[in-house]
């Protein structure tokens, strides 16, 4: 019988101790050496937590609501994503160079590993935080479809990963925590999936308002239904259908997958919600999010 081989799956690499993508992991040197302009913009997220809904908002409200502008190109070309990098696309670095200001960006990285430079020029970050369980479930389905990421082997081996911070970007935990700690001294507006799904529009304008920009209410009405799960599933320039079915499995399992607030319920098993919210508690002792 002929073995099949996936030709990106590779156990992830670690770099200070934080688990990456081993193609991301190499992007990292030449990384270091980024030049931010100061009128960048970063959007700053642990995977699965809203990334591309924000981008596609920010672009919006860049291009002053005009849809037609935003179909120019795919979202990861429009807000180029710093560490990407897989072989026969371009990277994330290689993008940037061709990117007119003022730019958009997109990182997962964790702090440890951002360019410093970034922190230095108090470049304006955009923070999107998303329910720690619907993350991991997203985060399992994306790591099937995606598969630049090792397999996940079952939602239980991988809910436990996911908990012992050891999937690629490392822990959900240190992340949504050191950036709200960065945010005391740096400019990040920090926003929650939650808040954008409950009420898309009154976070538009804190968005705009982040962004020193203002735009008439017809045209943040027209951004909000443009930026709509339903809308952005059926967008190729927001649906990641244009990426390699080597790379994006779609079939597995579609990028815009469920867009929910709440979805884990349908896969955690009772057991597993247990013992997530145990873990859960410990974590988060003793965090001051005032
Ligand atoms: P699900 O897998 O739960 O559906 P990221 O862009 O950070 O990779 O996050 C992807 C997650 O955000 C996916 O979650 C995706 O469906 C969801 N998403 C993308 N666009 C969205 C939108 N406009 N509204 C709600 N959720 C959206």
């Amino acid at each position: 019988m002929e073995l099949v081989q996936d030709t990106y799956r590779y156990p992830e690499e670690y770099v200070k101790g934080v688990p990456l993508v081993k193609f991301f992991a190499e992007a990292l040197g030449p990384l270091q050496s980024f030049q931010p302009q100061p009128d960048d913009l970063l959007i700053s997220t642990y995977p699965k937590s809203g990334t591309t809904w924000v981008s596609q908002i920010l672009d919006m409200i860049y291009q002053g609501g005009d849809l037609e502008k935003c179909h120019r190109a795919p979202i990861f070309i429009r807000v180029p994503f710093l560490e990407f990098k897989v072989p026969g696309l371009p990277s994330g670095f290689e993008t940037l160079k061709e990117t007119p200001a003022p730019r958009l960006l997109k990182t997962h990285l964790p702090l440890a590993l951002l360019p410093q430079s970034l922190l230095d020029q108090k470049i304006k970050v955009v923070y999107v935080a998303r329910n720690a369980k619907d993350v991991a479930v997203s985060y399992y389905h994306f790591h099937c479809m995606a598969k630049v990421h090792p397999d996940p082997g079952t939602w239980d081996s991988f809910l436990e990963k996911f908990m012992a911070g050891k999937v690629s970007y490392g822990s959900w935990y240190q992340h949504v925590h050191e950036w709200w700690e960065l945010s005391r001294t740096h400019p990040v507006l920090y926003l929650f999936y939650e808040d954008i799904k409950e009420n898309p529009k009154r976070e538009i304008w804190k968005i705009l308002e982040f962004v020193g920009r203002s735009l008439p209410e017809e045209i943040v009405d027209h951004i909000a239904q443009h930026t709509s799960f339903e809308e952005m599933k059926k967008n190729p320039m927001t649906n990641y259908t244009t990426v390699p079915e080597d790379i994006m499995d779609h079939d597995v399992s579609p990028f815009m997958r469920r867009g929910k607030a709440g979805d884990w319920k349908t896969t955690f098993t009772v057991a597993q919600n247990e013992r997530f919210d145990a873990d859960y508690a410990e974590k988060t002792a003793g965090w001051d999010l005032s």
